[in-house]
Parts: C-alpha cells; sequence; structure tokens
C-alpha cells in the first residue's frame, strides 16, 4: 500500500469541529476527530473498546468523548476515566490516539508512530500564505479516486485546456515550458508561457483580456501537499506588475482508492472583496468537480491497481508527475525498510 505513515495529513477544518465529534476515515482507519470544550482537539479510533460501537455518535466531554452506548468515557490520551457497571476501569479500556496539530485552520494528524512525530514535517509552503495580507477561499472535495492521481492532476496542468475550457483552460498548454527541480524533499516545477490569451480566471482578476505571459509555479511535499502560485501579467510586464493567486492542495487518502481533498486559494489583492471570494471559491470548486469526474473515471478502471502497474503512452507534461511518484514510492520503500 502506497501510503507513508510519518507523516502529518489535514484531517478536517477547524471549522467542522464545531459541530460536535467527526467520524472520519484516514489512511482506511476509522478515527473520531473532536474539540473539547477547553479548546484541545482530539483524535482516535472511533471503535469503542467495550462493545465496537463507533465512539463518533457518543458526546464530547469535557475531558474527552463519551460512548453512545453504555458511556464508557475517554481521555483525551485514550485511556477510558469512566465505565459505568464495573468496579473498576477494565482492562483493554484503552483507545488508540493520534498525535494532532492544528495549523493555517486545518487540523493535522501525524499517521505513523507517534514516538517519531515531528511537527517540523508539516510542510513549511503553507507557512507563508497563513501571514496577515492573504485571504482564504477554502473548499473540501470528497474524490473517489487515489490520491496519487490528483496529484498528477495537479502537477500537470495540461489538462486545463481540454478539461476546464472558460475558467483555468487557455491556449497555454499548447506551448508552455516546464522545468523541474529538487529542494530537500520537495519537487518543484515551473510552468511558463509567452504572450497568450489570459485564462477565464485572470480575465475575471485583472480585468484584462490583453495577451499575457503566464506561469505556474508548483511544490509538492511528500506525502501530498502541492502549492501552486497560478499568475498572469501582461505580455512582457514583469510578474510584480500581475496577478496571481496561491492554489493550496492538501490531499489525504481516506482509502486506497477515496481522498478527502482540503483545498485554499489565497490572494493578497481585494482582501476585504467577500463577493470575489466566493467567486473564487465557486470558480475553483466547479473547476475541481471537472477534474474529480476523470479522475473517478480512471479509478474505476484501475480498482485496486496502481497506474505504475501499466505501460502507458506519455508525453513530456507526464515528467513531474512520475518524478513526484518516484520521489514517494521511495519514500515509502525506505519507511517500510526501517
Ligand atoms: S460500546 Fe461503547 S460503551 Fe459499550
Ligand atoms: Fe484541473
Amino acid at each position: 500500500m502506497m501510503f507513508l505513515r510519518d507523516a502529518w495529513y489535514v484531517v478536517a477544518s477547524a471549522e467542522e469541529l464545531t459541530r460536535g465529534p467527526l467520524g472520519r476515515t484516514v489512511l482506511g482507519e476509522p478515527l473520531v476527530i473532536f474539540r473539547v470544550p477547553g479548546g484541545t482537539v482530539g483524535a482516535m479510533s472511533d471503535a469503542c473498546p467495550h462493545r465496537l460501537a463507533r465512539l463518533s455518535r457518543g458526546c464530547v466531554t469535557n475531558a474527552g468523548i463519551r460512548c453512545a452506548y453504555h458511556s464508557f468515557e475517554f481521555a483525551l490520551d485514550g485511556r477510558c476515566v469512566s465505565a459505568p457497571g464495573a468496579k473498576k476501569i477494565p482492562p483493554l479500556s484503552t483507545v488508540r490516539t493520534y498525535p494532532v496539530e492544528e495549523r493555517f485552520g486545518w487540523v493535522w494528524l501525524w499517521m505513523g508512530d507517534p514516538a517519531r512525530q515531528d511537527p517540523e514535517l508539516i510542510p513549511r509552503s503553507i507557512a507563508p500564505f497563513a501571514a496577515g495580507g492573504w485571504t482564504h477561499a477554502r473548499g473540501y472535495t470528497h474524490v473517489q479516486g487515489n490520491y496519487e492521481l490528483l496529484a498528477d492532476n495537479l502537477l500537470d496542468g495540461s489538462h486545463a485546456d481540454s478539461v476546464h475550457p472558460g475558467t483555468l483552460g487557455s491556449h497555454f498548454v499548447k506551448e508552455y515550458q516546464i522545468a523541474l527541480s529538487t529542494e530537500g524533499r520537495d519537487l518543484i516545477v515551473e510552468h511558463l508561457s509567452r504572450d497568450n490569451a489570459p485564462t477565464g480566471l485572470f480575465e475575471f482578476l485583472m480585468r484584462a483580456t490583453e495577451p499575457v505571459d503566464q506561469w505556474v509555479r508548483s511544490r509538492w511535499t511528500p506525502p501530498s501537499t502541492l502549492v501552486l502560485d497560478v499568475g498572469s501579467t501582461l505580455s512582457g510586464q514583469p510578474r510584480s506588475r500581475g496577478v496571481h493567486v496561491i492554489n493550496i492542495n492538501c490531499l489525504t487518502p481516506e482509502t486506497a482508492t477515496s481522498t478527502h481533498y482540503f483545498w485554499s486559494v489565497a490572494r493578497d489583492f481585494a482582501n476585504e472583496d467577500a463577493a470575489m471570494t466566493e467567486q473564487i471559491r465557486t470558480m475553483t470548486s466547479q473547476a475541481f468537480d471537472q477534474d474529480r469526474v476523470l479522475i473517478e473515471s480512471q479509478q474505476q478502471l484501475l480498482g485496486t491497481r496502481d497506474l505504475r502497474d501499466f505501460r502507458l503512452a506519455s508525453t513530456p507534461n507526464d515528467t513531474a508527475p512520475n518524478r513526484a511518484r518516484m520521489m514517494l514510492k521511495r519514500l515509502v520503500e525506505q519507511e517500510a525498510a526501517r
């Protein structure tokens, strides 16, 4: 299974936790995620060790969570603190917990050995856009497809003309140049095109229809965070005179064949324009739905197989996704060999 376990994955938005315990499967494991009144977020296996009722059907208490079935109560560290009907807390009543960090309005879980948890491994690529001066349009898309198919999609903008005409497509793709580099464990991909029609998104943002130079600078941080700097400037003008948005993508495997896709589009202009935020959110979510349909069609044919198991036709545009797949495979193998 291609999961890197020693890594942080986004499992919820902070906002989702205002509605009580959240049951969510991550890397194939059913988890319950909740916030206690003191503010701390807890994450544990969603299986009550008494009779296996799902804890996410229970309710949050001051100390942790109470099972809905026979009211066993569990503290944030997973220990049972109350077991009605028993004289003392029975053995085998501890629930497995997961380290939690809250960053950028999202809840991140460490899915590997808790002894190896390292907050430094939360992708640094997001931090600059979490600061003041950036307005975010956030969303969540559930995809019936493996998370690496989503990474392929985000690392290869060449599908935009076909899949997103009118919003992200122009004639950008036919003429663009690609440059790949690495920085630590990150893969960086630059797409450039000169003197082309602006995409629908940039027509809207720049309020201009003249030809533009366009760029997409993508940073992939394993296992599955992608930060894309997408911008346009009038042909021949420096980038600083143009407009860009930062598209942040966190792909969390639900199972081997489905994904929790958390995304945000950040901008550093028209920050107070709530209507623009809504418009960007709608446009982005529609674009991702267009991708989703195709990714789900790939997954239907793949079943439980991996794209790597096939000999497929390829173009230079596939270099970046293939490279990321290779890098991730190596990390997973290294982890397994430890
Ligand atoms: S199943 Fe949870 S308390 Fe009985
Ligand atoms: Fe797309």
